[in-house]
């Protein structure tokens, strides 16, 4: 039974995560050049206000499921003060790369081939005009951050909205015996909270990029209930129908349409016929149509290859036809997360 004391402590680190990046956000665009004007039409944009309130309200829900006792509150996933500082000053050390890239000063620097022998060419390239693609561990290193400054501290319950369906599925269930799969697991911050949710999950975390699957070794520690493992989403090195649970964030807007079907079609292929499949990622146009020309923003100003296409699609048509059924739907901030049923 959550008490005021745990809401309160809640509350605290909330506001002093956001307060940290959003602090991060406005330092940045003082430090930098003025955002370069998209050419084309862009749709309606929230102001300021209704943007905070949203996420407000995200933490609210959050905490309520907390309360409900649907799964307990997050604890800091691991990195110490000198840590979160030494990351602050990478950060801002790349910010110049970051925005000489944005005001096309700089090349896609990432050389075909030489880093990243045997990655499929869709993937080695540069994202979000981040240093080294997902090649490195300088990017690695940085990413985490520069992500929360993105959404203003609000990436981690992004994510964790996730536990809600999954929580739900869970009753009745014994975590034990359940094994659960993260595709492009990144470095691993959801994994990192599935596993403080639910300990007894056997987990495993799958990515194309031996750096940021270190990065998540790193966050969540040696533990023989969370494996690594190098894949591809398209090709999942695993059985059909022998996973119980399969989530995947911020994963589907990266990848071209072609293969992210295969990645559906291969989410389909792996789950049980009684498992559950949540997927995490951006809004697409018309979930909050009064917002649509924040998607239209988006990729123009962090670079994202394939994200107009996919926010002109719908995932849960995609996943539909690639054998998934659509089970709720909950819009979270900028993102949405959809459970689904095979
Ligand atoms: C935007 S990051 C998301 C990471 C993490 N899930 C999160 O919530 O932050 C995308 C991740 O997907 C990985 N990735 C991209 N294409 C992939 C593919 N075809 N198969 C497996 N991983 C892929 C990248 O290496 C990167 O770690």
């Amino acid at each position: 039974m959550a008490s005021t004391l745990d809401r309160l402590s809640y509350a605290a680190r909330q506001t002093a995560r956001v307060a940290w990046y959003a602090g991060h956000y406005a330092a940045g665009r003082r430090l930098l050049k003025p955002l370069p004007k998209p050419e084309g039409p862009i749709g309606p944009t929230p102001s300021r206000a209704e943007l905070t309130a949203d996420m407000r309200a995200l933490f609210a829900r959050e905490w309520q499921d907390i309360a409900d006792g649907l799964f307990p509150a997050p604890r800091p996933l691991a990195t110490e003060p000198t840590e979160l500082l030494r990351r602050s000053l990478l950060y801002f050390r790349d910010l110049p790369n970051v925005d000489a890239r944005r005001h096309g000063e700089l090349d896609e620097e990432i050389p075909p081939g030489t880093q990243a022998d045997g990655l499929p060419d869709y993937y080695r390239q540069n994202f979000h005009f981040q240093s080294d693609g997902w090649l490195s561990e300088h990017s690695a290193t940085l990413y985490d951050t520069q992500v929360e400054v993105l959404f203003t501290g609000a990436a981690d319950v992004m994510r964790r909205r996730a536990l809600r369906p999954i929580a739900e599925w869970l009753r009745g269930r014994n975590q034990r015996t359940l094994q659960a799969l993260d595709i492009g697991c990144g470095t691993g911050r959801l994994l990192a909270s599935l596993h403080q949710a639910w300990p007894g999950l056997r987990l495993t975390g799958l990515d194309l990029s031996p750096p940021y699957l270190a990065e998540a070794r790193r966050l969540i520690g040696q533990t023989a209930r969370v494996k690594l493992i190098e894949g591809a989403a398209e090709k999942l090195p695993f059985e059909d129908a022998s996973v119980d649970l399969v989530v995947s964030s911020f994963l589907l807007h990266e990848l071209p349409p072609d293969i992210r079907l295969e990645a559906l079609a291969e989410m389909a292929r792996v789950v049980k016929t009684d498992g559950l499949v949540v997927i995490v990622d951006s809004m697409q146009k018309g979930d909050q149509a009064d917002w649509d020309g924040l998607l239209d923003l988006f990729p123009h100003y962090f670079h994202e290859p394939y994200y107009a296409e996919y926010v002109a699609g719908n995932l849960e048509g995609w996943a539909s036809s690639a054998g998934l059924s659509p089970l709720a739907t909950e819009r979270a901030f900028l993102s949405k997360v959809v459970a689904f049923s095979r």
